[in-house]
C-alpha cells in the first residue's frame, strides 16, 4: 500500500479511537467513577474519571464509528483508497478500549503518586492507543490483523501524539481543559 494509503487507513481506523477522549473533556463531570474510593491513601483514579465522561465518550465514538461506515463508499471513491470498513465488534472496542486505556493510566498515575492533571509524556499521548488496539485484537482478531498491518501500527503510534498534542492545546485555549496536555 503506497504511504498515503497507509496513513489515510491509519487515521480512519482510529478515528473511533481518538474522539472518546476529547468528547469526556466536553461532556465529563458529575459523579466519579471511583466514588471518591482510595488505595494507599490515594485516590483508586481521581475526579477526573467520571461516569458522564465515559458513558459520552464512548458513546460519541461508536456514532462517529456508524458515521464512518456510512461515508465509507463515497470516501473511498473520492482517495481511491480501501478504507476500512467497522464491524460492530470493532465498533464496540475502539471507543471503549480509548476510555479503558485513560482510566487505567489513571490508576497506574496515582498509584505513583502523581494528581490529577500531572502530566506523564508518552503515557498520556499513548493510553488511549494501547487501549483501544488491544481490546480491539481481542475482540475482533481476523478484522485487526487486516487493518492493522505493521506500517499501519506503526503510523498510528508516531501520528496519534502528534494528534493528541495538538487537540489538547486547543482543548486548553478553549477553557475546556485545565492542562495543556
Ligand atoms: N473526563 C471525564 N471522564 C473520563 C475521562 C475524562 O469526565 N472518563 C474529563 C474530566 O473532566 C477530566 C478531563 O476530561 O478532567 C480531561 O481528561 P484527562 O486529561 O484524561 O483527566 P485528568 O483530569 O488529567 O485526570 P488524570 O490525572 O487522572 O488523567
Ligand atoms: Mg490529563
Amino acid at each position: 500500500m503506497a504511504a498515503l494509503g497507509v496513513l489515510l487507513t491509519a487515521l480512519w481506523a482510529m478515528l473511533p479511537a481518538y474522539l472518546p477522549n476529547s468528547a469526556a473533556v466536553v461532556l465529563g463531570g458529575g459523579p466519579p467513577i471511583d466514588a471518591g474510593r482510595t488505595l494507599g491513601g490515594r485516590r483508586l483514579l481521581g475526579a477526573g474519571k467520571t461516569w458522564r465522561g465515559l458513558l459520552g465518550g464512548a458513546t460519541t465514538g461508536v456514532g462517529l464509528a456508524v458515521a464512518l461506515n456510512a461515508l465509507n463508499p463515497a470516501a473511498r471513491a473520492v482517495l481511491d483508497v480501501a478504507l476500512p470498513v467497522f464491524p460492530v465488534a470493532a465498533l464496540l472496542s475502539l471507543p471503549l478500549g480509548a476510555m479503558v486505556g485513560d482510566i487505567a493510566a489513571s490508576f497506574l498515575k496515582r498509584r505513583t503518586g502523581r494528581n490529577r492533571g500531572e502530566p506523564v509524556p508518552v503515557m498520556d499521548q499513548l493510553d488511549f492507543v494501547v487501549g483501544a488496539v488491544v481490546l480491539t485484537a481481542l475482540a475482533d482478531p481476523g478484522w485487526f490483523t487486516d487493518v492493522f498491518t505493521w506500517p499501519v501500527l506503526a503510523t498510528v503510534l508516531v501520528v496519534t501524539p502528534v494528534f493528541h498534542v495538538g487537540t489538547n492545546v486547543v482543548g486548553y485555549l478553549l477553557g475546556l481543559k485545565d492542562e495543556p496536555w
